[in-house]
């Protein structure tokens, strides 16, 4: 058992927190929100997660984990420090604002009164590992402590955090003290992963290297269902033809909207930023942005082929939330696609299942026009009178609708399946006019309309129910 303070109570602070506790250590975690802290010891959680609520409550109950504003109550007798703040994009092209990490390690140099290792989980720049270092040692009150800093990226995804933070892959550590890297890798040995023990620097760019080549696979699949739209392929029957083959591997071949979310949007930036500074030009990075980015535009450009004119249509959106089982609206397709089609005059009907809130939320900020959104309850719901709906998240529940039912009781049965979750031949076969990304039976060009999608574009399509994709 060890005693560990986890700072920062976010997406990666908690999962971790409540993980390393339920591995039998005693965790205390700290975070500078009082409110957060409140609702957390009340067993409200601030993310929605799932499993992590049954698992938080379980080792709050064996007294295991506990939750306090104060860093001097976290830090009493830690041998090992977390720091697991968040590291938004800064207001450069793609820099990394490292104020919450600075000031972490601050108040952390502030209590110290006994040797700690340090352990960085926040997504940082490569070279933060000494950042930290030195932030701890200028401000140490007592300046005879020792302490260690050691990098250990966190690699979670939302939606299966839990699951992710206890069936790791690997475990990545890196510092410039490898018995203080041991140590921490003697905490995570119950996880039985293959644990990778490294210099700070290379720990630091694995995590950027590891998303970036994940992003590039989603691009890169959104590329090739581009070019099996036109040649008449099915870009998911290619991506299970592909995946078989280990080398390549089955995960993020999904073609559809392409990613969102708190990670990659903002570590593949990061990335061609540092690599920008240092007096690269990263061409793979930058097609791999511009691509996602395009993935978009592409779903309204679909609509407009089909409608000709958006100004007066209502469409309907599944989803709100940058993927499923997340409520998470951060770089969120549909914020982007709520944005265009209201530019060029359409209303908008959306539901998500748990993404209510934080979408509204979202948009709100995104200073996206509210009055022309209507919040629905159900999928059915948004649905009615709908000239057409669009597929923006992958839930489950999108999976087994009765889509007779939503077909009907739309003004024009026009589907634009953003996440391919529904087979085109059954689709036509019910009377929409169905169109995923990649699936091209019977190609169907889409022509991209120019960056401004405020004018009303792209040649008209017929209102036919043929089938192609
Ligand atoms: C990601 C990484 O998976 C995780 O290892 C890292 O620690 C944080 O970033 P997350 O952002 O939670 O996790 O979600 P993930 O499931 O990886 O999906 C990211 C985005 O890619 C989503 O917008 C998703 O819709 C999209 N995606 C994913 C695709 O478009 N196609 C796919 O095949 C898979």
């Amino acid at each position: 058992m060890s005693v560990i303070c986890v700072i920062g109570t976010g997406y990666v602070g908690l999962v971790t927190g409540t993980c390393l506790a339920d591995m039998g250590n005693q965790v205390t975690c700290v975070d500078i929100v009082p409110e957060k802290i409140e609702r957390l010891k009340q067993g409200v959680l601030p993310i929605y997660e799932p499993g992590l609520k049954e698992l938080v409550e379980r080792n709050v109950r064996a007294d295991r984990l506990r939750f306090t504003t104060s860093y001097a109550e976290g830090l009493k007798d830690s041998e090992f420090i977390f720091i697991a703040v968040n590291t938004p994009p800064d207001n450069t092209a793609g820099g990394a604002d490292m104020r919450y990490v600075e000031s972490a390690a601050r108040n952390i140099a502030e209590e110290l009164d006994h040797y700690a290792i340090i352990i960085n989980k926040s997504t940082v720049p490569v070279g933060s590992g000494d950042f930290v270092s030195r932030v701890v040692r200028n401000n140490l009150q007592r300046p005879d402590v020792r302490f260690s800093v050691v990098s250990n990226p966190e690699f979670l995804a939302e939606g299966s955090a839990v699951r992710d933070c206890q069936n790791p892959d690997r475990i990545v550590l890196g510092s410039s003290e490898p018995e203080a890297a041991q140590k921490v890798a003697h905490l995570y040995l119950p996880l039985r992963a293959p644990i990778v023990v490294t210099d700070l620097y290379t720990a630091e760019m694995v995590k950027y290297a590891s998303n970036a080549f994940l992003a590039t696979k989603i691009s890169f699949i959104n590329e090739i269902a581009q070019i099996c739209e036109r040649l008449g392929a099915d870009v998911k029957e290619v991506a299970v033809g592909m995946g078989y083959d280990r080398r390549i591997g089955s995960g993020m071949l999904g073609a559809g909207l392409g990613y969102g979310g708190s990670c990659f949007p903002k570590d593949v930036r990061a990335l061609a930023h540092m690599a920008d500074e240092a007096g690269l030009h990263p061409q793979m990075l930058h097609a791999v942005m511009e691509i996602n980015h395009d993935q978009r535009r592409l779903v309204v450009a679909k609509l407009t082929n089909i409608l000709g004119s958006l100004r007066g249509c209502t469409i309907g959106l599944l989803g709100l939330a940058f993927k499923a089982n997340t409520d998470d609206m951060r770089e969120a397709p549909s914020v982007d696609i709520i944005r265009w089609v209201t530019a060029q005059g359409a209303v908008v009907r959306a539901y998500d299942p748990v993404a209510m809130e934080t979408g509204r939320f979202s948009l709100e900020q995104e200073g996206v026009r509210l009055d022309a959104v209507t919040f629905c309850e159900t999928a059915y719901e948004v649905a009615e009178n709908a000239d057409a709906v669009v597929v923006v998240t992958d839930w489950n529940e999108f999976k087994s609708l009765n889509m007779q039912q939503i077909r009907d009781s739309m003004r024009r049965p026009v589907l634009v399946d953003g996440r391919n979750i529904y087979e085109p031949a059954e689709m036509n076969h019910l009377g929409f006019i169905y169109r995923g990304i990649g699936r091209g039976t019977n190609p169907a060009p889409t022509v991209l309309p120019p960056e401004d999608t405020t004018s009303e574009v792209v040649e008209q399509e017929t209102l036919s129910t043929g089938d192609e994709n």
